[in-house]
């Protein structure tokens, strides 16, 4: 402790000089030659008295696993790197913080996130969390916001823009476990680049969402339900490209305002489903799938592609767009059995290569964002690995190799380094 209170010392009396009135800190530590910009807590009096001088903090933080209960971080209102939480906390809070590199969360026993200043953030990768209560009421802006796992409740009523991802999930891979039932509420959401939200939803409210795939990685809609049929509303949504799925268990489709997009649209719905993609008017392609019962593109005008391959009875007849010219696709088929006959009750092909067919190219899509997704977040975990060393008591194993790799590993788009 003693050590700790002279570096505090050392680090406030730097700042003093700099600047007066915002007090700058710069966490650091140095492990042999190597010198690492982060800052390890191990109990709240620690935290305290480090804090006392300082409001921005530069660099990164972490908490010992000894750490246990709750931790304050009072004072600092900009943290420029990434706070670690990768500890035995049960709750932290940021009663002052305005503005936040990142926030990094792969924790069972956190149960409460309190951001109640924060106004922008680059991240927050949150990652299987139990029972976790999320708040940060005041942040409007994200670059990233991951959040997975067992979520309790979510607190963002004023976000309204995430530049690149937001990803809430009851599983890494959002593949849709069984799990506890959570609520999606961002009522000021207007603008994402992609939004994938999947889980357990017993609600669902995105009700001023007008963009999504603003940025050439990633982009579109993804929503998938396992709990209670939902109304799938977007009332707002207007600009959607590369890609729009919602999957699972719906009972209603709500797109007014979704006009022309080139994004592919794919429905594939659990409960029996009356899709209704009437505002519709210029489209690439669609696919619906799973219990379909009928279908409406009323003002459809052009497309590439549609197919309907439904799992209960349908009127392929009355569900396909009427207006169908030579180069557009359309098939409609059912594998429900209609008076003791599994014949597709009717199945129309126009035009050539239906072959690959929507489900195949989306498919590979997925896979090829799934992938990219993926290497980000290995970036990522390997650039944090020498940052929080401490936090996970593996500092007697530093050695040349662990101090050169923080140098050599691509940064992460958001972060500083
Ligand atoms: C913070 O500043 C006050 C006033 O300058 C000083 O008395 C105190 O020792 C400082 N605290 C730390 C931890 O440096
Ligand atoms: C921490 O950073 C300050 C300012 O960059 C520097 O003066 C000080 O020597 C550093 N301390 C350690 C332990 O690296
Ligand atoms: C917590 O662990 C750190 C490093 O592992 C140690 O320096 C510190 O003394 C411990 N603190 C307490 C209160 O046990
Ligand atoms: C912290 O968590 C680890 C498991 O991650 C556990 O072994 C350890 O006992 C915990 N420490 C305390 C002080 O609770
Ligand atoms: C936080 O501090 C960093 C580094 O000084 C600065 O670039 C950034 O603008 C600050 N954020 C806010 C919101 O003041
Ligand atoms: C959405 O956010 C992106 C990135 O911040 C921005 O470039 C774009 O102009 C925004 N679009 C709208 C319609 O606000
Ligand atoms: C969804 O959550 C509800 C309430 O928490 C629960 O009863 C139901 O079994 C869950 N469903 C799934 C598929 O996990
Ligand atoms: C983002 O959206 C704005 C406003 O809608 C548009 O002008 C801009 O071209 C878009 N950028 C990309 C990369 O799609
Ligand atoms: C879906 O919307 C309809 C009509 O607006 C409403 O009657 C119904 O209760 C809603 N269902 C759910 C699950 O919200
Ligand atoms: C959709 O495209 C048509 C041209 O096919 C255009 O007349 C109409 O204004 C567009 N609607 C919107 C909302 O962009
Ligand atoms: C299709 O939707 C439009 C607009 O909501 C509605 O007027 C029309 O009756 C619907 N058609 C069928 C066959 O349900
Ligand atoms: C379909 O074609 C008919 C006859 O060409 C036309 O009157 C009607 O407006 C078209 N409907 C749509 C939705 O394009």
């Amino acid at each position: 402790m003693k050590l700790l209170g002279l570096r505090a010392t050392g680090a406030v009396a730097v700042g003093g000089l700099t600047v007066v009135a915002a007090q700058d800190c710069y966490a650091n530590t140095t492990y042999g030659d190597f010198f690492v910009d982060v800052k390890n807590f191990y109990s709240q009096s620690e935290l305290e008295t480090y804090t006392e001088n300082c409001t921005i903090l530069h660099g990164d933080i972490g908490f010992g696993k000894n750490f246990t209960g709750s931790a304050i971080v009072h004072n600092l209102i900009n943290i420029t790197g990434v706070v670690t939480v990768g500890s035995n906390l049960s709750s932290i809070e940021f009663p002052d913080l305005l503005s936040l590199g990142s926030v990094d969360v792969d924790s069972s026993n956190l149960r409460s996130i309190s951001l109640p200043q924060l106004e922008t953030a680059a991240s927050f990768n949150v990652e299987n969390v139990e029972s976790l209560s999320f708040s940060s009421p005041n942040v409007y802006q994200a670059d990233y916001i991951w959040i997975t796992g067992q979520i309790a409740s979510l607190d963002l009523p004023k976000l309204d823009t995430v530049t690149k991802i937001l990803e809430i999930c009851s599983d890494s891979d959002c593949t849709t476990p069984p799990a506890t039932a959570f609520d999606i509420n961002l009522p000021s959401l207007r603008n994402a680049s992609q939004v994938k939200i999947a889980g357990n939803l017993s609600s669902l409210s995105l009700p001023v969402l007008a963009t999504t795939g603003n940025n050439s990685h990633y982009a579109g809609v993804y929503i998938s339900n396992n709990g209670h049929a939902l109304n799938m509303s977007f009332p707002e949504l207007s600009l959607v490209t590369d890609s729009l799925k919602l999957k699972g268990a719906m009972a209603s489709i709500n797109l007014p305002s979704l006009h022309n997009t080139s994004a592919e649209i794919t429905i594939d719905s659990s409960t029996t489903l009356d899709v209704d993609l009437s505002s519709l008017v210029n489209a690439s392609t669609i696919l619906l799938k799973g219990k379909i019962s009928s279908a409406n593109f009323t003002s459809l005008k052009s497309f590439e592609e549609v197919e309907i391959e439904s799992t209960v009875h349908i009127n392929c007849e009355k569900s396909l767009p009427y207006n169908i010219t030579a180069g557009e696709l359309t098939s409609c088929g059912t594998s429900a059995k209609s008076k003791g006959s599994n014949i597709p009750n009717r199945s129309i092909n126009i035009g050539v290569g239906v072959g690959v067919g929507v489900g195949g190219a989306i498919g590979l899509l997925i896979i090829v964002v799934w992938m990219y997704r993926r290497s980000l977040k290995r970036k990522k975990r390997a650039s944090q690995a020498v940052a929080t060393l401490d936090v996970y008591g593996l500092q007697e194993g530093v050695g040349a190799g662990a101090g050169v790799e923080r140098r050599e590993t691509a940064p992460p788009p958001y972060s500083r380094y």
